[in-house]
Formats: C-alpha cells, sequence, structure tokens
C-alpha cells in the first residue's frame, strides 16, 4: 500500500514477457482484497486480438436446439450473477520447481481477485437448449496464432463439462469492479470459472458451442496437462481445480529485521471448500503454530488473510513456513507434485530473514 507521506511510490507488475504480455502482481504489496485492473497479472498466449465492439454479437452454436445470436444488450437484459473470484495462473510459483520447468518463470504473483459481474453461462445455454447427449461447452477467444510447436494456426478455445458449464456461479462476465472488463482482461465478454485455474477463465469471447464429444484443442489436450515424468506422457490428468496454497507476504524473503515483534502476515487460497486452516513455522517446521485467519467467512472462492504476531529476541537467521489447509482436509505438501510443464505448484511456502 502507498505510504500516505509517499503516495508516488507505489507496486508495479514484474514482466515475465512482453510479446505476448505475461506481467506479475506483485502479490506481496497487495493489502486490499480486490485488485484494481493496473495491479491484475496478465497471462496471454498470443497478441492481443483485435475486435470490433460496435458491433459485437455472442453466437451459441453446436449441440444446440435453436442456435442464438446475442447482442450486448441482450447480454445486460438477463439476470446477472456477482462473483468474488480468484483467478490464478496454473503456472503461479513455476520458478519453484527442482528441477525447473521450461515456461515463464513465474514467482509468487501470477493470481489476483475481484468482483465479477456477468450472466450465468446456464442461462445463455438454456436460451439455445440444450440437445439430449450434450458433453462439453467450447468457449473460443479471438486471440489466435501460431505454437511453437504445431503448424497451424489455432485461437485460444476451452471446454467445460456440462457440469462444470451449468453451475450457478460459472459466468459469461461484462464487468470488473464495477466496470467494463478492462481490455487487456477479456472486454467485452469473459468466461469467469471459479475455483478452477485461471486457463479456464476464456477471456475476448467469440463464440460459445456445446458438443457432444470431448474437445481436444491444444490448449487442453497439450498445455495444461499434469505430466508427471519427464521422460515420457504416461499417467497424464487435466489441470481443473486449484491446488490448496498459501503465500507469505511480509517479512519479504530475505529481509533484515531487528529483534522485537513482527507481524508475518500473507493470503491462503483453494480451488475446493474453504480454507481452514493456516499454520506458520519460525524454526524450518521443527514447531507448527495456528495463524490469526481475518475472513473466515468469505464465500470460498476467495482468499483468506492471515497473520501471526512473532516475538523474537535472538539474532540469527530463520527460515518461516507457512501451510494451509482447506475444508476437504488437503494440506500443502512438503514438496510439490512435480511436473513436465510445471503447474500447480503449491508447496508449503518459505521465506527466510536474518534477526540482528
Ligand atoms: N483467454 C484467451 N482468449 N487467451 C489467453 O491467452 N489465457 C488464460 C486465461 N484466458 C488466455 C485466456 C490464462 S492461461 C490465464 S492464467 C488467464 O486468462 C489470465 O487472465 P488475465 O490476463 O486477465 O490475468
Amino acid at each position: 500500500m502507498p505510504n500516505p507521506q509517499y503516495p508516488n511510490i507505489k507496486p508495479h507488475l514484474t514482466t515475465r514477457s512482453l510479446h505476448p504480455e505475461s506481467q506479475e502482481t506483485p502479490i506481496q504489496f497487495i493489502e486490499t482484497d480486490i485488485i484494481y485492473n493496473h495491479l491484475f497479472y496478465r497471462q496471454n498466449h498470443f497478441s492481443y486480438p483485435s475486435l470490433s465492439y460496435s458491433n459485437y454479437w455472442l453466437p451459441i452454436n453446436g449441440f444446440v436446439i435453436t442456435q442464438k445470436l446475442l447482442s450486448m444488450q441482450d447480454l445486460l437484459q438477463l439476470p446477472s450473477k456477482t462473483v468474488k473470484v480468484i483467478l490464478e495462473c496454473a503456472g503461479n510459483k513455476r520458478s519453484f520447481f527442482n528441477p525447473k520447468v521450461f515456461g515463464e518463470q513465474w514467482e509468487k504473483g501470477a493470481i489476483s481477485q475481484g468482483v465479477w459481474k456477468g450472466v450465468p453461462l446456464r442461462t445463455l445455454l438454456d436460451l439455445a437448449g440444450i440437445r439430449e447427449g450434450a458433453k462439453e461447452v467450447i468457449v473460443e477467444g479471438y486471440d489466435y496464432g501460431k505454437r511453437t510447436d504445431l503448424d497451424s494456426i489455432y485461437s485460444f478455445a476451452r471446454s467445460l463439462p456440462m457440469e462444470k458449464a451449468l453451475h450457478p456461479d460459472t459466468i459469461i462476465a461484462y464487468e470488473y469492479n464495477n466496470q467494463p472488463i478492462p481490455f487487456k482482461h477479456g472486454y467485452p465478454l469473459r468466461l469467469i470459472v471459479p475455483q478452477w485455474y485461471g486457463m479456464a477463465s476464456v477471456k475476448w469471447i467469440k463464440q460459445i458451442t456445446i458438443t457432444d464429444s470431448n474437445f481436444k484443442g491444444p490448449f487442453q489436450s497439450i498445455d495444461y496437462v499434469y505430466y508427471p515424468h519427464k521422460e515420457n506422457n504416461k499417467d497424464t490428468k487435466p489441470v481443473t481445480n486449484i491446488n490448496v496454497n498459501s503465500t507469505i507476504q511480509k517479512p519479504l524473503d530475505m529481509d533484515v529485521l531487528n529483534t522485537g515483534k513482527h507481524l508475518i502476515k500473507g493470503i491462503a487460497w483453494t480451488g475446493k471448500g474453504s480454507i481452514t486452516k493456516v499454520e506458520v513455522s519460525t524454526d524450518n517446521g521443527k514447531t507448527w503454530l495456528n495463524a490469526k485467519i481475518e475472513n473466515e467467512n468469505s464465500s470460498g472462492y476467495e482468499w483468506v488473510s492471515w497473520s501471526y504476531e512473532w516475538s523474537i529476541v535472538e539474532k540469527g537467521e530463520y527460515t518461516i513456513l507457512s501451510r494451509a489447509t482447506d475444508s476437504t482436509n488437503r494440506i500443502q505438501p512438503t514438496s510439490p507434485f512435480w511436473n513436465k510443464k510445471g503447474y500447480g505448484y503449491n508447496a508449503i511456502d518459505k521465506i527466510k530473514v536474518k534477526i540482528e
């Protein structure tokens, strides 16, 4: 947060790639539970698309009873739903895998959250009429380009199983924090899929297609798949729900502090159930104590803030850890689940400080 004495000193995004643009939220310096646009992480597979907003129509087609073509006006007139949701890139914390894996070397800031308003996807599918035997809903974005591993041109498109597509909180959003969605985050329409990693929340929606088969686009048949072995592609599984996780915001890693009282604080989140416990260790895991959770009764789609007051009298180097547990009994592991493309890192968070 800016210090009132120095209002012009503010945190900024950290650049991971410019073309396409990938930039990280300065998560250690975030004190609000809603991230303003300029600090929301950005993750793109292609260059930004060009769309004509003046003539924007949303087709709903495929395995439907009647194809639909909806205008923005049509959408704005339908009953809306507002959800406060975390978006976390599946590659968040990828740089901490050991052995290291290829891809954007995200540290801890490929995560943000805020309030999205839109129409439940279900309402739109019901308008078109879902035919018996429908299996998935494909949402395609306007952005497209070449991949490094395939010759053809692809657009960014992903599917959801019917159950997730029909969930009342899966929405086609047109507002972020009470404003039209910023262009870089999907204006005019973006899918929001609570509890799933960010790849599912397709930006700049071009069309919605119901299908009676399993969609095999490369952004779910090649990318966003857990490959547990380096040498082969056996035992794969799709990347879906966010893992239980936590991040220490304060102190900063490798901070030098004085003896006395220090607030250790951070956030914790999950993509199943809600956070029930956050523990902190100041002796590299020998002993653990419960942190205080600030907003325990959140919707379950938001992160919780937690803190622990540390009184330290002895000088020296300390390893501080945080470990979250959720209501489905998932707990952050000591070692992450290593996978070739580096998704879903959720090992116990770790920083070091020196006390002098
Ligand atoms: N949608 C489109 N059309 N194109 C993309 O490249 N990236 C996905 C998802 N939706 C992507 C997309 C990924 S991998 C993530 S993590 C989030 O958007 C990032 O959203 P943000 O840039 O608004 O933070």
